[in-house]
């Protein structure tokens, strides 16, 4: 057994963990709203009003924080007029993107009413690809307007009298790529075009522009000129190494290697937005609007994946990242909640499972709303993986009002780890913990088995002011540690 040590610096406070940093997406794509959400009221999948229950149930559990709707892709094709009135003459089409025709039963109304259930703010990525201003300016009056127009008239007859409340506002995809083929500079222009029509300051909305890589971001804010058009920059991390539930020893650690590069992505970012803030930085965030394991097997056109004891923990050792930089990463959306991609939910007609990446989030779930803590790991490194070393583990930690709440990973894939866990300025006196682990670094959950990964009670011992934990190979632990 290998050891390690932490210590927590209770001075040094980063900024509070946006609960929104465990938000989700979903988009028309595979099964993920057809299946996985709608099923329809007239469905033999029990339902509320055409949602299926068992998921409202199990999201409910969780807790979504911030949904986002409609896209991806399918955000710059979708006209939003499609989705609203009598299900059986809304109109059919094609979605480009993923294969599919669109029968469109699942609409703003739809998509608010699964918010509501789960109490989730939404996220409304909008059309900037092929739509217009004009057009999106009119869904924001559709569903938010609070008076006597053409539109809130509308919303009222297609049942819903009172506004909607919807806090963001994406102004398009990835409109370097699917959302237009658009260079930087002429997306800022649409960007500035959007937004003004928006009104998001006298609407009070968050306004999300479309980031990719620095270059890119570089470009953008410089044309913008400045930052206080928007709210919140997006930007997406994809990554995989090897397939889905066969990898060699060197794809499980490539995959961890290359979830981690979003962090120093994260830290030139921040760098980039903090110097184009000026005089008065600290406002405009990161959004992390899609990010996950994207398998090579992920198939096709339906992106479902198998969900592996392995990307549960790549996911939280991200979900540590953005805990870390919490003064800047206000908002995380993994892709995609249900049946495609990452999912935390699986489904196969009527049955439904919580995958491994479920459970890496309910071990996090702690961390919400608290002011993240720096602290300073000392552990061994491995590799190098890819020329580059891997630390052995990965921490982030928070305060709450009488104690520490801490989660960490152990990335080792036959080693166990003890920790000593330590606060500067400070003794701790006990703690609890859960913990996340399996039998193998492949195991997952299936409508078979659905259970083989799940959450297990950790044993964290007291130890003269500090405590030490054990944490079994390929395996993420949650210690919630009481101050004396
Ligand atoms: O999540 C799947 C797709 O990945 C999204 O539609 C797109 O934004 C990204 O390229």
């Amino acid at each position: 057994m290998s050891s390690a040590g932490v210590r927590i610096l209770l001075d040094e406070p980063i900024g509070t963990i946006n609960p929104n940093i465990h938000g989700h997406f979903i988009e028309h794509l595979g099964r993920c709203v057809d299946e996985g959400i709608w099923v329809g009221p007239d469905s033999a999948i029990p339902n509320r009003d055409g949602i299926r229950s068992d998921v409202a149930e199990a999201l409910g559990e969780l807790g979504l924080e911030v949904l986002r709707w409609p896209g991806g892709c399918f955000a710059d094709q979708y006209d939003w007029r499609d989705g609203i009135g009598p299900r059986e003459q809304r109109p059919r089409r094609r979605n480009i993107w993923w294969g599919k025709e669109e029968d469109n039963a699942f609409g703003t109304h739809e998509f608010m009413a699964l918010c509501e259930m789960v109490n989730a703010s939404a996220y409304i990525c909008g059309n900037v690809g092929s739509g217009t201003p004009r057009e999106m300016m009119e869904w924001l009056e559709y569903c938010t307007y609070d008076g006597d127009t053409t539109l809130s008239r509308l919303r009222a007859e297609n049942g819903r009298p009172e506004p909607f409340d919807i806090a963001f506002w994406g102004i398009g995809n990835e409109n370097w790529g699917c959302g237009g083929n658009m260079s930087p500079e002429q997306y800022a222009r649409l960007f500035r075009l959007f937004e003004t029509y928006l009104q998001p300051r006298a609407e009070g909305l968050q306004t999300i522009a479309c980031g990719l890589d620095h270059g890119w971001n570089h470009r953008l804010l410089d044309e913008l000129g400045c930052t206080r058009r928007l709210d919140l920059l997006s930007i997406h991390h994809y990554y995989k190494a090897g397939h889905s539930t066969e990898f060699t020893e060197q794809e499980y650690y490539r995959l961890m290697a290359e979830a981690l590069k979003l962090e120093a992505r994260i830290i030139r970012d921040t760098h980039l937005i903090r110097f184009f803030e000026g005089d008065s930085p600290g406002r405009v965030g990161l959004a992390i609007d899609e990010w996950g394991v994207w398998h090579p097997d992920a198939e096709q056109p339906g992106l479902y994946q198998r969900n592996t004891l392995r990307d549960a923990l790549s996911a939280a050792i991200l979900l540590d990242v953005f805990n870390r930089h919490a003064d800047s990463v206000q908002m995380a959306n993994i892709a995609q909640t249900i049946n495609v991609l990452q999912a935390l939910i699986q489904t196969d007609g009527a049955r439904m499972w919580r995958t491994p990446t479920y459970w890496a989030y309910m071990l996090h779930k702690p961390h919400r709303g608290r002011c993240a803590l720096r602290s300073v790991l000392e552990c061994e490194q491995m590799g190098p993986v890819d020329g580059r070393s891997l630390p052995l583990v990965s921490v982030s930690a928070s305060r709450r009002d009488d104690g520490v709440f801490l989660t960490m990973t152990n990335l080792h894939l036959s080693e166990a780890v003890e920790i000593e866990v330590q606060v500067v300025d400070g003794r701790l006196a006990d703690a609890v913990g859960d913990m996340l682990t399996a039998d193998a670094a492949n195991a997952t959950n299936d409508a078979g088995e659905s259970d083989r990964v799940r959450l297990a009670e950790a044993y964290p011992r007291a130890a003269g002011g500090s405590i030490v934990c054990e944490l079994p190979p390929v395996s993420a632990v949650a210690v919630d540690a009481r101050l004396y």
